[in-house]
């Protein structure tokens, strides 16, 4: 049988991390590469440096098996990889909508000159088209091996909360390969996850590249359809969410990523769409996704209607209105708040005048770090004594099971915004709330 690669990750940030740890788990020898020396010595200790539900238990297995470790030396990586994944972000660049693709380039420029056998560099991380291919020459010129070193792209589609499952069983892997040779390395890093029944699309670097991007640009596309919907019967009197329950049931349509409500943010799919946009400009061919645009102005205007929501139930006037805010988080079960829209309403009520007082059961000590202006509580009832109103920004499961008797004890005046549409309404009022939600009369 043939030998199983030896492995190395190299940004051990979410993606990363999570690929280094469920690789290891499944039997490879993996080392894990970061410039950043405080993360590799907490992974090294055993510490996930992110919230992610099952990842610290596995992490301590892979550990454990002696067959995961971490480094912050690429030649160290260079010597012990055959197989080389780039995990590294690709944020937003700063005052533009493009990806900032400084962390590829240098994580690639690091490991490059230290190849001095064959191996084969894959990519990750989400990039504009066209950037596989400026790597292939960079790697190609940087690497004592040569042609030997060779570059495929491997786009990860995990979802932040389900990182575990959706690397250990994703719905599919995408190699995007230059070479036969380079699709059959990628076949023996991904050996266990083919023999469960993961189906694989080999296709081209060009290809693999924009498969990221379709495929969330597609995510965000439908959440702001369902959410242009909810501006419709916010006119018109109609409900969203019944209207998006008739449209589930035709298979055609399908009801995921079809709820209606605050929108998208994340790490994600809110700069993957802006930096897909620039990319097109840039090619000459923006006019094909002129559309995104509309897709990200409704996402940004589900924020603003929501503070509205807020204004009207405290009256008209957000001045000196004290308001909980349930959530920080972009999503329940995370601790991430990069473009997070519960985390945007709180700072703009509290830019209107308002004293907003946010609780979140994960993401609370980085929402502290980010927005130091905001007050932050240890639990909802705390956030909600004394309260003028209450909005319910990021459907955490622990605000759904709030006693709305028990929440009313403590508020000024029992009114609530449910931007997600995660709570009960009926029992609510009939504990005395008066309840607003986005997209219902
Ligand atoms: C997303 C993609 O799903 C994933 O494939 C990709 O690799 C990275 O981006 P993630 O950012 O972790 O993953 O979050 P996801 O679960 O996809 O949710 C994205 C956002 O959309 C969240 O803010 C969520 O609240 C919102 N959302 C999702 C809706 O508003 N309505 C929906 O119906 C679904």
């Amino acid at each position: 049988p043939p030998v199983s690669p030896r492995i190395t990750v190299i940004g051990t940030g979410y993606l990363g991390a999570t690929h280094a740890i469920c690789m290891a788990v499944l039997g490879f020898e993996v080392l894990g590469v970061d410039v950043d020396e405080t993360k590799i010595r907490r992974l090294g200790e055993g510490e996930v440096p992110f919230f992610e539900p099952g990842l610290p238990p596995l992490l301590a297995k892979a550990t454990d098996s002696g067959r995961l470790r971490f480094t912050t030396s690429f030649e160290e990586a260079a010597e012990f990889g055959d197989i080389h994944f780039i995990c590294v972000g690709t944020p937003q660049r700063q005052g533009s909508d493009a990806a900032d693709l400084r962390y590829v380039d240098s994580a690639v420029s690091a490991l490059a000159p230290h190849l001095r056998r064959p191996a084969l560099v894959v990519g990750k991380s989400t990039v504009p088209v066209g950037t596989a291919t400026r790597l292939t020459e960079l790697v190609r010129s940087l690497a004592p091996a040569g042609d030997q070193v060779e570059l495929a792209w491997n786009p990860e589609f995990l979802r932040e909360g389900y990182a575990v499952d959706d690397t250990i069983r994703p719905d599919r892997l995408v190699f995007g390969v230059a070479s036969a040779r380079a699709e059959e390395r990628l076949r023996a890093a991904f050996a266990p996850v083919i023999a469960s029944g993961t189906p694989v699309v080999v296709t081209d670097l060009t290809t693999a590249e924009l498969v990221k991007v379709a495929a969330n640009s597609f995510l965000a596309t439908k959440i702001s359809y369902i959410n242009a919907m909810a501006e419709i019967c916010e006119a018109t009197g109609g409900d969203v969410h019944s209207l998006a329950s008739a449209l589930a049931y035709d298979d055609r349509i399908g009801g995921r990523f079809l709820k209606p409500g605050l929108g998208f943010g994340g790490g994600c799919l809110p700069k993957d769409i802006r930096a897909f946009v620039h990319r097109a400009e840039e090619l000459g061919v923006g006019r094909a996704v002129t559309f995104l645009r509309e897709v990200d102005a409704i996402n940004k205007r589900r924020r603003s209607r929501t503070v509205d929501l807020i204004r009207e139930l405290a009256g008209g006037d957000l001045t000196g209105v004290r308001v909980a805010a349930l959530g920080a988080a972009f999503k329940p079960h995370s601790d991430d708040i990069r473009d997070a829209p519960a985390l945007d309403v709180a700072r703009a009520l509290h830019r209107s005048g308002a004293h907003v007082t946010v609780v979140d059961p994960e993401a609370t000590d980085n929402a502290r770090r980010a927005h130091p202006e905001l007050r932050y509580a240890t639990d909802a009832i705390s956030a909600a004594t004394g309260a003028d109103v209450v909005a319910l920004l990021t459907e955490w499961p622990q605000f759904q099971e709030i006693d709305p008797h028990l929440m009313g004890s403590v508020v000024t005046h029992r009114r609530m915004v449910d931007a997600r549409d995660a709570l009960d309404a009926t029992a609510w009022r009939e504990a005395g709330w008066t309840c607003r939600a986005l997209g219902r009369p």
